[in-house]
């Protein structure tokens, strides 16, 4: 029963360290205005003055234009799709963006959860970074639910990249 016991605790360790979203944000290095973590996922840089990173600035208008509707505003959820601050908590970097290109579906008797597939979507898929950026930084409470106002400048070759995607 000892035994038992010892290995149910070890599981929910395993689980909460499962648990535990994308990891340590602190930035480790940067390229043109985009932060990366010291796994190489985008992360964002708040300064202590409120000061976001150009792809945080961007993320929170593409989050607005285009996810807004269904999660709610601030990436809080609705009744008909989840809180995103919550479910980044969980999820790595390669699960949301996985969901966003690919979209998730969980249709029962009772409820129709639909995550529509934004991979076709150039409005979405040419700000993945930014949008997942923005997300990070509400989920890790590093972002309050206000406007940022104050960002770092645009990066030189910003709108070339962003020509670049879209062809
Ligand atoms: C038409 C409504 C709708 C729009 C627009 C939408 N979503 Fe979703 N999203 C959903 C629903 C519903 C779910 C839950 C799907 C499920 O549980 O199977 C979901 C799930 C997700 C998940 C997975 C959450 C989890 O806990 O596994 C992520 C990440 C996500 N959405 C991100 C986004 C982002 C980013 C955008 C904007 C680019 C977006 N969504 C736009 C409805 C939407």
């Amino acid at each position: 029963m000892k035994r038992l016991l010892f290995a149910v605790c070890l599981s929910a360790v395993a689980a909460s360290a499962l648990a535990a979203g994308a990891g340590d944000p602190k930035p480790a290095k940067s390229t043109d205005g985009e932060y990366f973590d010291a796994n190489g996922n985008p992360t964002y840089n708040i300064g202590a003055d409120g000061t976001v990173d150009w792809y945080t600035f961007i993320g929170y208008r593409m989050y607005g234009a285009n996810c807004l509707q269904c999660h709610g505003p601030d990436a809080l959820g609705s009744s008909y799709a989840p809180s995103l601050v919550n479910s980044l908590k969980n999820l790595s970097t390669q699960d949301v963006q996985g969901t966003i290109i690919n979209g998730k579906r969980d249709v029962t008797a009772s409820q129709e959860l639909v995550m529509p597939s934004f991979g076709e979507n150039k409005n979405v898929m040419c700000y993945l970074d930014p949008i997942y950026v923005y997300l990070r930084a509400r989920s890790d409470g590093a972002l309050g639910r206000e406007r940022p106002t104050k960002h770092e400048p645009r990066p030189d070759d910003w709108q070339k990249t962003v020509d670049g995607c879209f062809g």
